[in-house]
């Protein structure tokens, strides 16, 4: 019955993520302090810390309760370690995911498949190696011929890497995925816009940050309500969900 529930995705700055949750690190594990804690880079830890509180929050949302009643496990399939593919422990039919970028978070939770992927646009020449790695030769021209192939790449990318998280590519595989007639970003979603799409049964939310001049998409097999959060103005709502206040 909860897979007809839509899941809910937030994303915003990791500043107004961190002032929305009030101290982030206060929700986190022991396991996932101790992981924060070995990030050299203090904003690498806000970032890291205001994902995993924020996947918290659009969880509890879902199933009703606080961020802090939630508990978070990571345990990586092929080493054992505290990373890779996460659940809640308290509910782990609710599937989440989410992803940190320097200063920009997203997270998303559903009783179906869903994942989430924000980047900074890199620096891509039309024949780098990064290309190659990530994008099929025809996804490459479409790239190459964009206005702005930076950003462009960086929609592909996170489209990629959101394919990975739901086990549907690797990343030997990403460039042999291929994304079959999605567009790549017009001018209006490049300053910050907003849109939907579907690709083989997949429905995507995909968004930019002109702020943080990062893209993002979230990805679910029914269609996701975005929130983005911002400290300043009111949240902004994409489809239906509330945050609380
Ligand atoms: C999944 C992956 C593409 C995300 O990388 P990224 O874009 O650099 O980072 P993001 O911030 O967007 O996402 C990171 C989150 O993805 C999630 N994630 C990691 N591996 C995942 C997997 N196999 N499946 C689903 N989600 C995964 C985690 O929640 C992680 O958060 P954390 O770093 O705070 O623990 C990358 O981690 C990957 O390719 N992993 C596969 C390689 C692997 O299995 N390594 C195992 C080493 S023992």
């Amino acid at each position: 019955m909860n897979a007809g529930i839509r899941p809910l995705a937030a994303t915003g700055s990791t500043d107004d993520v961190a002032a929305r949750l009030g101290d982030p690190a206060a929700l986190l594990t022991d396991v996932e302090l101790g992981r924060a804690q070995r990030l050299r880079s203090s904003s690498d830890r806000s970032d890291f810390m205001a994902a995993h509180g924020l996947v918290r929050l659009v969880a509890g949302q879902l199933l009703g309760c606080g961020p802090d009643d939630l508990t978070v496990v990571q345990r990586c399939a092929r080493c054992g370690g505290p990373h890779g593919q996460p659940y809640i422990a308290e509910q782990p039919a609710l599937q989440v995911s989410w992803s940190h970028t320097r200063g920009y978070v997203a997270a998303i939770a559903g009783f179906v498949p869903v994942a989430v992927d924000v980047e900074h646009p890199p620096p891509v020449t039309v024949d780098g190696a990064l290309l190659r790695l990530v994008l099929s030769p025809s996804e490459q021209s479409v790239v190459a011929a964009a206005p702005d192939p930076s950003r462009a790449f960086a929609r592909q990318w996170v489209r990629k890497e959101s394919l990975v998280k739901l086990g549907m590519a690797t990343l030997d595989t990403m460039a042999t995925t291929e994304l079959d007639g999605l567009a790549v970003d017009s001018s209006w979603l490049a300053i910050g816009g907003h849109r939907r799409l579907t690709w083989r049964g997949w429905y995507l939310v995909e968004w930019s940050d002109a702020a943080s001049a990062t893209v993002g998409t979230a990805m679910a097999a029914i269609p996701t309500s975005l929130i983005r959060i911002g400290a300043t103005s009111p949240d902004r709502l994409v489809a239906i969900g509330q945050l609380p206040t």
